[in-house]
């Protein structure tokens, strides 16, 4: 009797253990673009803690760095009535999707986890819409980052380079010595990626935000601009013939393998270094793009919350929103994204340099009116500017004898017409 009463016991406690996660379980779809291999490292961790939670993690991956074909999928799927539960949306993207009326608002769970106190003003604004939260940011990316491999300097004799000029020296060592100088991939948001990092080393942080943001036609019609389009020529003649379509992750592995001295990208390319076992100021440097010390161009990782219809799945978005601004989630995914937490209360004591000058250097820039939204990365612009820029950038990179007076002018024209 006894025996067996223990076990009835036994019985009803673990089903008791079990009936609220069994009742409140229920299925998170989400949308990104996180396929390369680091990228899936740092995605594995939300799954995990989802799942932890007794949730079933739906992956809905859609490979493309950037996004643009993540973004076609998303429409095609919320057009039929039939959206996951978040995507990964950015910048005035999610003002769009929350115009239109897609998402649902977080403000319960963002003022119970007092969201307004923990995150940069700068980061909240981007996550509201009206005023409300639709989105939860996960991390932080830097865009004016130099990927450089040191044993190939070494073997080049070149000097790790502060200024444009000294880049350029470096390239030149570089190709003597039979190494690409460039790494590159020739799709138009890596393109992009390279151009806004020119302007804001040629420009400054302000002209940056007068072409990107404000789109002022006098500040892109200006000779600083034809250096710009002049200085990408140059840096066209320092990529291997290899380059056009290439994925940013395999330039990235040719810096990785010593193939490559130098990439030009965000700081997801450090999710790659991190994920093939390197260690960075030993077998990988990151440098700050010369001329853009001190400014950042940023670029926050954010999941917009989708309006749902099942109440169990409404309950597993909401844990999805408290996980990604749990602190765990917040350290354990930048470790392995590259980038920095969105949270201002974040130890960085687990971060490596790079990301410890990345948080410092956000944090300066923030206050001094340095940091800005990156147009390549979806944070500056609509869409339709952004496609205008992308295709002037992009047939300027692949045309040899394109001009760049012309190209500046095209520019002009080109946002003209998608305004
Ligand atoms: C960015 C995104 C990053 C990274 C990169 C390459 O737009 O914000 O998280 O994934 O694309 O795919």
């Amino acid at each position: 009797m006894k025996v067996l009463n223990r076990l009835a016991l036994a019985i009803s406690l673990s089903c008791l253990s079990q009936v609220p996660l069994a009742a409140q379980a229920g299925e998170v779809e989400v949308l990104h673009w996180w396929t390369s291999g680091g990228e899936a490292r740092a995605v594995d961790t939300l799954k995990q803690l989802m799942q932890k939670q007794g949730h079933t993690w739906k992956d809905f991956a859609v490979a493309g760095g950037a996004g643009e074909a993540a973004m076609t999928v998303l429409k095609t799927r919320a057009v039929s009535g039939n959206p996951p539960s978040a995507a990964q949306l950015k910048g005035p993207d999610i003002q769009e999707w929350a115009d239109m009326g897609f998402l649902t608002d977080l403000n319960g769970i963002a003022e119970a986890g007092k969201w307004n106190d923990i995150l940069p003003e700068r980061i909240a604004d981007t996550m509201k819409h009206d005023g409300d939260y639709v989105a939860v940011p996960a991390g932080v990316h830097r865009i004016n980052w130099l990927w450089i491999n040191p044993e190939a300097f070494q073997k080049a004799g070149a000097k790790v380079p502060t200024t444009l000029d000294e880049f350029f020296a470096a390239a030149d060592k570089l190709k003597a010595a039979g190494i690409v100088p460039i790494a590159h991939g020739g799709q138009n948001w890596q393109d992009t990626t390279i151009f806004e990092s020119l302007v804001m080393a040629i420009m400054g942080p302000e002209a940056f935000d007068k072409v990107f943001v404000e789109t002022d036609e006098n500040t892109i019609r200006s000779d600083k601009m034809v250096e710009v389009f002049k200085t990408l020529k140059r840096i066209r003649g320092y990529v291997d013939p290899d380059f056009a379509g290439r994925d940013w992750n395999l330039a990235t592995a040719m810096v990785i393998n010593g193939k490559a001295g130098m990439q030009i990208m965000g700081d997801w390319a450090k999710a790659e270094f991190t994920a093939a076992g390197k260690t960075p100021g030993k077998d990988y440097l990151c440098v700050v793009m010369p001329g853009t010390q001190g400014s950042f161009i940023y670029n926050i990782d954010s999941l917009a919350m989708f309006k749902l219809k099942d109440e169990a799945n409404k309950k597993a978005q909401n844990d999805l929103a408290r996980t990604v601004i749990d602190k765990p989630f917040q350290e354990v995914f930048n470790l392995n994204k590259g980038s920095i937490p969105a949270r201002n209360d974040i130890d960085m004591a687990k971060f490596d340099d790079c990301a410890k000058q990345s948080m410092q250097d956000f944090q300066a820039a923030n206050k001094e009116g340095k940091a800005e939204p990156s147009l390549a990365h979806s944070m500056a612009n609509t869409s339709y500017i952004q496609g205008a820029i992308f295709d002037v950038v992009t047939n300027f990179f692949n045309d040899p004898n394109a001009d760049p007076k012309k190209a500046t002018e095209q520019l002009v024209a080109s946002i003209k017409a998608a305004q």
